[in-house]
């Protein structure tokens, strides 16, 4: 079965078959899935699709594009979700200097509020980076991230900044963007990552990979960005699916 690391089942592109999807992701070979709050609303409904399918784990967040919501409250109340049962990681949190809004001090303010909530509530984090690869690094060293474990979601960056990330014991969230021609320093640094350092996600409903680029995106794609890490490491599908299985039950303590 295929562990799905990282995906977006609250969000209201599924609103229409969203049931049907999650009940047929079994007989297509897609275990366990971790949704990942990336706002309080989209955490708050992690929450109950946690309690209604068994396989679903959550991770409660909030996306460095949203932080502008964020306050003394609102981080109160991601804590408390913190001790509830299913709920494994602090996520997504980090900076994304593409959209660059709401303003940069903002957004490190914040990541730097989660990653001291994940410290406190002992769980690892998941990061969300773009266009911000120093900014992210220098915060996760300053506060010693690699105590706390986690995962680089959408990894983007080059070979040379994963020798930084894999020094830290952290994991890499590889997704559909591996099947792009024009990914070419993604795969590079696919192949220098060792496959114990690997997590399959799809970041759903986002970033289908080929053939279905553009299209919406569900974990029942999975299986095309296994077939890549496959080929780009020279090993079986079957051991991308097992191996990319145990690092995310292994960092998720699942
Ligand atoms: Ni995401």
């Amino acid at each position: 079965m295929i562990f799905e690391s990282h995906a977006h089942y609250d969000d209201e592109a599924f609103d229409e078959d969203r049931e049907e999807l999650l009940t047929s992701l079994k007989e297509h070979g897609i275990g366990n899935v971790i949704n990942v709050g990336a706002s309080l609303a989209g955490c708050k409904k992690t929450l109950e699709l946690m309690e209604k399918y068994p396989f679903l784990y959550g991770a409660m967040g909030v996306h460095p594009g949203e932080t502008a919501e964020l306050d003394e409250d609102g981080l109160a109340w991601l804590h408390q979700q913190c001790s509830r049962d299913k709920v494994v990681a602090v996520g997504e949190i980090g900076l994304d200097y593409h959209w660059k809004e709401p303003e940069i001090p903002v957004q490190k303010r914040w990541f730097v509020r989660q990653l001291e909530l994940a410290r406190k509530v002992g769980l690892p984090v998941i990061i969300h980076s773009r266009e911000a690869a120093k900014d992210t690094l220098d915060i996760m060293q300053a506060l010693h991230a690699e105590e706390l474990g986690g995962v680089v979601h959408c990894y983007s960056y080059t070979k040379e900044m994963a020798r930084e990330y894999l020094n830290m014991d952290f994991y890499f969230g590889i997704g559909g963007v591996i099947t792009f021609k024009n990914s070419r320093k993604l795969k590079e640094a696919v192949e220098y990552i060792p496959l114990e350092r690997i997590l399959l996600e799809t970041d759903s409903p986002y970033l289908a990979p080929e053939p279905n680029r553009g299209r919406r995106n569900s974990s029942l794609n999975l299986p095309h960005v296994a077939q890549e890490v496959a080929r780009l490491k020279g090993v079986p599908y079957e051991e991308v699916v097992e191996v990319t299985r145990k690092n995310a039950e292994a960092l998720f303590h699942i």
